[in-house]
């Protein structure tokens, strides 16, 4: 008999059909209030979870007895408590090296938007206010030849370092919890801790993974320490900093701009403080959001799921190294 599992957001039909030829798929097109109660009845006989963008609470899964698997179309894992999962031997898979270099472009676009004041100054055009040549006040910054520093230099802070030391000659300086060499032999980048990159980077680009130790990292005392012309990039998750700190410290000029994919409550809503801030670029979390890339990230969850449901999570565990086996 084929083993239950639920798909809990759309994907192509091709991935839905590799699911139905392995599994006796139950489909919920994303969670919401109607369909709550019916997604709550079906994790009583479910051996597999694939999905997205919902929060999977102990509490939740606690009405799963029979899960053996879960996989996540993300790279982040912050919606599933590991340690818990853990704690019942379940493995969770997820999606890391298929979105790297889009990723990093979307971090890059961010650094070029807020640096050139680029959405402030297209709005201008677009709303009928660009009347004569602009002067000083609404200049950019600089890329090419400034210091960029990584907070969290995993695969996609990598790959961003690699566009700032062979695209735009940069010099890069990253905190991370482990030095890496291969950062420091090929793009010449310097390791040091975090204080010291907050005071000595033009840009800041935060890009670690949401955990207990991680929340809140960047909040007002780091944004005191940044230069008064550091741009700040985040990438990771909205919970990794202290966002009304951000708001305070672009309204006051502490730092000269951010770009921002990645927010404490998603969608941003329309009156977050940040939607008034000229110097705030905003992005509706897409550092991923490419056809080629969500596909490659669909497949790729999808042959986790598989896999794991096989016994085979070789690959692509985000908590291998919890669990007992
Ligand atoms: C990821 O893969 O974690 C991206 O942020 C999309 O959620």
């Amino acid at each position: 008999m084929k083993k239950k599992i639920i798909l809990y957001r759309d994907i192509p039909a091709q991935e839905r059909l590799r699911l139905d030829e392995q599994f006796n798929v139950t489909f919920f097109n994303g969670i919401n209030e109607d369909n709550k109660d019916a997604f709550k009845a079906a994790l009583a006989d479910a051996e597999g979870l694939i999905g997205s963008s919902t929060d999977m609470s102990p509490e939740l899964l606690d009405l799963a007895p029979k899960l053996k698997a879960a996989s996540t179309i993300s790279v982040g894992t912050d919606q599933y408590n590991l340690a818990y999962l853990a704690k019942r031997d379940i493995p969770l898979m997820h999606t890391p090296g298929v979105l790297n270099e889009t990723t990093a472009d979307t971090m890059f676009t961010l650094i070029m938007c807020a640096a050139r004041r680029a959405v402030e100054l297209s709005n201008m055009v677009r709303e009928g206010r660009w009347t004569s040549n602009i002067g000083e006040a609404l200049y950019g910054t600089d890329v090419h030849g400034k210091t960029l520093g990584i907070i969290g230099m995993g695969r996609i802070g990598y790959a961003i370092a690699k566009r700032g030391h062979f695209g735009f000659d940069m010099k890069i300086q990253y905190s991370n919890r482990s030095r890496k060499p291969d950062a420091e032999q090929d793009l010449n980048a310097t390791y040091m801790e975090m204080d010291e990159l907050l005071q000595t980077s033009d840009f800041v680009c935060v890009m670690t993974p949401l955990t207990p130790d991680t929340e809140r990292l960047i909040g007002a005392k780091e944004f005191a320490m940044m230069k008064k012309s550091a741009i700040f990039i985040n990438g990771s998750r909205g919970k990794v900093i202290d966002e009304a700190a951000l708001v305070e410290a672009l309204s006051n000029g502490t730092i000269r701009a951010a770009g921002l994919d990645v927010f404490e409550v998603e969608p941003l809503p329309g009156n977050s403080p940040l939607c008034k801030l000229d110097n705030a670029v905003l992005f509706p979390h897409i550092g991923s959001a490419t056809a080629e890339t969500r596909l490659a990230m669909i497949t790729c969850a999808v042959d986790n799921l598989i896999n794991a449901l096989n016994g085979d999570i070789s690959q692509n565990c985000a908590n291998q190294h919890l669990l007992n086996r």
